[in-house]
């Protein structure tokens, strides 16, 4: 059985299947012929904390590959959990009923723990600032389809770098790919985590961390912009103190490479000027139309067709 809990788990040669599955997901989605593979399944959503694309993406792209979907949304207050059930027994129950669980929650290593008792493969869509594999895969398919490659890139991540799921996602599968250099741009508070610093160090990776965004910018072909994850905070003040630290605007177009692409999970808060969408360095609606793709593709390999 296959679950997807960490990108950790995949091989070079795994992540390269995804991605090739992918874009042929999106091609015969664009053409109109994607085979119902999943006409069989019912594939189960709960979300234990908010999502729009990630969500709603897996439920396109089980419908897309003729599967049914039961979701529930809200789950920390609309499931049982509400009443105290443990995230092993709801697993256990869901997967009486579905073939696979796609899973968000807030608390890192829950979806994992949910998995230990389920008898159906489960996606971790988002288990707090640990994990967000989907995220990460569509945002290296993202990378290979604008840029024609995942080796000798400079990126560069801005703003809360402690608790970017993606980012901490994406790391691990950019480093199967030679001559990358890492561009960490945060306030010392939202700074990558020490573990992520160790491993890259010991793997001698070349990394710069900075808290200056203009002059990494020039550096950089792929900017990927984050959040700063006002959830995952004990107190506001300190929230308030980093959430506007880095806004990228029209201005700083100019300083970014040509071919430079600028990235964004979403949702955007303060970090990209709405002024700059139109800049065609400016993927992060391609990136999320992409995440479509993937998760088709991933609902094939959790199923291992
Ligand atoms: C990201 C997430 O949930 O980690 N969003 C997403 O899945 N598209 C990023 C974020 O919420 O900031």
């Amino acid at each position: 059985m296959k679950n997807i809990l960490t990108t950790k788990q995949f091989t070079k040669e795994e992540i390269e299947k995804i991605l090739s599955r992918a874009l042929l997901m999106e091609s015969d989605l664009k053409e109109g012929r994607v085979e119902k593979l999943l006409s069989d399944k019912v594939i189960a959503c709960i979300f234990f904390e908010p999502s729009t694309r990630t969500r709603l993406s897996f439920e396109t792209a089980a419908i897309r590959l003729g599967a049914n979907i039961i979701s529930v949304e809200n789950a920390e207050v609309s499931s049982s959990s509400f009443k105290g059930e443990t995230i092993e027994d709801t697993a256990r129950i869901l997967s009486c009923y579905a073939d696979a669980i796609v899973m968000r929650h807030n608390k890192p290593g829950a979806v994992e723990i949910a998995a230990g008792v389920s008898t159906k493969p489960i996606i971790n869509a988002g288990d707090g600032a640990n994990q967000h594999p989907s995220q990460a895969l569509l945002d290296v398919y993202t990378i290979k389809k604008e840029h024609g490659r995942l080796d000798n890139l400079s990126v560069a991540f801005a703003g809360d770098l402690k608790n970017s799921r993606p980012l901490h996602s994406l790391i691990p599968i950019l480093l199967f790919y030679p001559n990358n250099t890492f561009y960490f741009i945060s306030p010392r508070e939202l700074a990558i985590p020490e573990d992520l610093r160790k491993e890259l160090k010991d793997k001698k990776i070349k990394f710069i961390e900075t808290q200056n965004l203009e002059e990494t910018l020039p550096k950089v072909n792929v900017l990927y912009m984050t959040r700063v994850q006002k959830e995952r905070f004990k107190n506001i003040e300190d929230y308030e103190k980093v959430k506007d630290l880095y806004l990228l605007k029209k201005v700083h177009l100019e300083l970014l490479k040509k071919e430079a692409i600028i990235m964004h999970a979403l949702p955007r808060v303060n970090e990209i000027d709405h002024a700059i969408d139109n800049d065609k360095r400016a993927c992060y609606f391609r990136q999320a139309e992409n995440g479509l793709y993937v998760r088709m593709a991933l609902l094939l390999y959790i199923f291992g067709l």
